[in-house]
This record gives structure tokens, sequence and C-alpha cells, in this order.
């Protein structure tokens, strides 16, 4: 990679050109019906079974982050704003498979974007910035996870460093969206050479509240209070609104920790965390009696022996082969949230919002949503 990768041209053209002219749902039909050998080596970005990703252009943001413009082939469902995909790459010279889950940052009709921060010694991400070309084929998931704008009238995105990516996202569709909602921005970041997207966000904040904090450089009247204290100074209706929130943990708990103080109804929080390390959360009480967990969307029951219940529920729900939607794993994506109706888990769990994939049983009955 160059050392200024802000390449912003289009060298593959007739690969969105069929795909506009095509549209995605046709072109899978041709695809699929005139698949094999010959035409998998015309081209391995239409003619496979794979969803795969091109690298269109590439953006710099900050001096550690870049944007990744990607078109996407005939596999690929229409994301919503908020919504992850993992990128799967074979890293060289060893081939070793990498894969990690990025947000996507825009989504436009044909194309989508992610923002990639480099993080020190984190395999994807130092490819995506030194290796990685336009023209670059990824493999890459269909879009997952939870953190949507479901028509709230009244919300904040509260945000710091890369969490801003699925923030932005959404933010930037609502400019379109007519029920017009009332809406705030609060992101925290170390200066303002850091802060991603600020042009973007400055231009916004004329018709937006958008709210800058910088670590270290605080900004009069605003960052140089504690992070409670500017959350209740900038949006003193915070307990009226809807609250996206994602950043690391600190972050993420600091925020929480607020919350708590304040009152605030957790069923009214939608939370994504970023990390570049996994998080520990509270391992499960030993139960001595087996455990019943009803998933009532689903209408499905589901027992855990007593020795599994140092189990998560997602591991305990795939051993019983029953399907729990679900992403990173780790409590970092969102896409298994879930409401705790009856019993007790412990582990992840905000109010009666729970992460099956990081909660553990604490009862011998359970009942989810
Ligand atoms: S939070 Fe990602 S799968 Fe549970």
């Amino acid at each position: 990679m160059s050392a200024n990768p802000s390449v912003a041209l289009y060298p593959w053209t007739i690969h969105l050109w069929i795909i506009r002219t095509l549209g995605r749902e046709r072109l899978d039909y041709l695809i699929s019906n005139t698949m094999n050998t010959v035409t998998e080596k015309i081209s391995r970005f239409f003619w496979s079974y794979d969803c795969k990703a091109k690298i269109m252009a590439i953006r710099r943001e900050t001096a550690d982050t870049l944007t990744f413009e990607l078109l996407p082939n005939q596999h690929f469902k229409q994301p919503l704003p908020g919504q992850h995909v993992e990128i799967k790459v074979a890293i060289a010279p060893s081939g070793e498979v990498v894969t990690r889950c990025y947000t996507l940052s825009h989504i436009q009709d044909d194309t989508v974007a992610i923002t990639v921060k480099r993080q020190a010694g984190g395999k994807l991400s130092c490819w995506l910035h030194d290796q990685a070309r336009v023209g670059d084929i990824l493999t890459i998931s269909s879009p997952r996870g939870q953190f949507n704008y479901h028509g709230q009238r009244k919300l904040v995105f509260i945000c710091a460093g890369s969490g801003i990516t699925p923030c932005f996202a959404i933010l930037n569709a609502l400019r379109l969206d007519s029920r017009q909602p009332d809406i705030g921005f609060f992101y925290r970041t170390t200066t303002p050479e850091n802060a991603i997207f600020r042009q973007s966000l400055e231009h916004l904040s004329g018709s937006q509240k958008i709210v800058f904090s910088y670590s270290r450089q605080p900004v009069a009247g605003v960052s140089e209070k504690p992070l409670a204290e500017q959350l209740m100074d900038t949006f003193p209706d915070l307990n009226e609104r809807h609250i996206f929130l994602c950043g690391p943990q600190g972050f993420h708990d600091a925020v929480v920790d607020t919350l708590t103080k304040i009152g605030f109804d957790f069923n009214y929080l939608t939370v994504e965390k970023f990390s570049s390390q996994a998080h520990s959360f509270a391992l499960a009480t030993n139960l001595s009696e087996d455990i019943t967990v009803t998933l009532k969307s689903q209408n499905v029951s589901f027992r855990i022996r007593a020795q599994d219940s140092h189990k998560t529920l997602l591991e305990s729900a795939e051993s019983q082969g029953v399907h729990l939607e679900h992403g990173c794993r780790s409590g970092m994506c969102g896409t298994c949230r879930t409401h705790l109706l009856e019993g007790r888990v412990t582990g992840n769990q905000l109010g009666k919002s729970i992460y099956p994939c990081t909660a553990y049983p604490a009862s011998t009955s359970i009942v989810l949503e």
C-alpha cells in the first residue's frame, strides 16, 4: 500500500455496470444456471458460490483509519444501516485464514463501505492497511446485526473511537427519512485529528445536535468535565431518548454506569461494543439441577444438564439443535440480543436485555423472548 492510498477511481466499472443493468436477483439466476469449470475461470467474482466483494476505492479518514468502498456480488443481501459484515482473507505467505467483523459505515445503492482502524498486531486490519489494493476481491458475509433504527422519535447516538461507524451509517440514512426524528450525536475520541468523519459531522451540525468530546484536547465547556456530566449537560433529556451506544469496553461501561445512576430504562438502549480484545464476562454459578430454557418467540424449549451450566446459553442451544441468531460469539456485535422474560442469568446482561453468546444460566427455569 502506498503512503497515501486515497484512490477514488473505479477501474472495475464493468462489474458495476453488469450489477446495475441486470440487478443482483436476475444476475443470481443467470450465474447459477451457467456455473461450470469454464465460467468459474472467466470471473471468480460473479461465478462463485460465495459472497464476494471487490475493493472499488480506498479513502483515508485519519492517520490510522481507512475506508474501503466495496462492490459486493449477486449473493449480497441489501443491508440495514448499523449492520456489520464478516470479512475473510487468506493472509499470505502462510495462507492463514483470518475473519473479522466490520460495521458498514456507508450504504449506497450498489456499494457499501467499511471503515477500518489499524489495530496494533491486528492481523486483518494491518493486512487491509498494508496489503489491500483497489481491485482485490474479499470474501464477505451477508449483513447481520440488530444495531438498527426502528422508528424511534427521539434518539441519541453515543459513540467513541471506531464505534462511530454504525452510528454514522444510521445518521446518514436518517437524513433521508421522512419521519424526521429528533437526533443527538455525541462522539468521544482523543483529538480532532483522530475524529473519523469529522468534516461530514461538522457539516451536519447545522441541522443536528452533534457534540465532539476529546480526551486529549478538551473542548471548552464540554470535554473538560467527567463523561457523565458531559452527557447530562449536553442531553439533559437523556432519559427520554432511545440511546444507540457503540464504543470500546471502558467507554461502554462508563456510559452504562451513568445510565444506571440516572435510572435509565435499558429497554431503550441499543448496544454494539468495539474492542480488539475479547471481554471476559462473569461466569455461571454452578447449578445442581438441570435447567429448562424456553424460547417464547420460537415456541421451543431445551434442557441444559446441571454439569453443562458452565456453557453459554448459545452453546447449550446449539448442542440441542436449537438455532439462535448470532454473529461474533463474543458479546460484541449485539446480533444475539434477546430479552429475559423469566428466570436469571449471569454474564452479559443489561437490564432485561441479555446476550446468549456470553450469558450463562443462573436459575433452573429461564424464559427468553
Ligand atoms: S453479541 Fe455477537 S453473537 Fe452475541
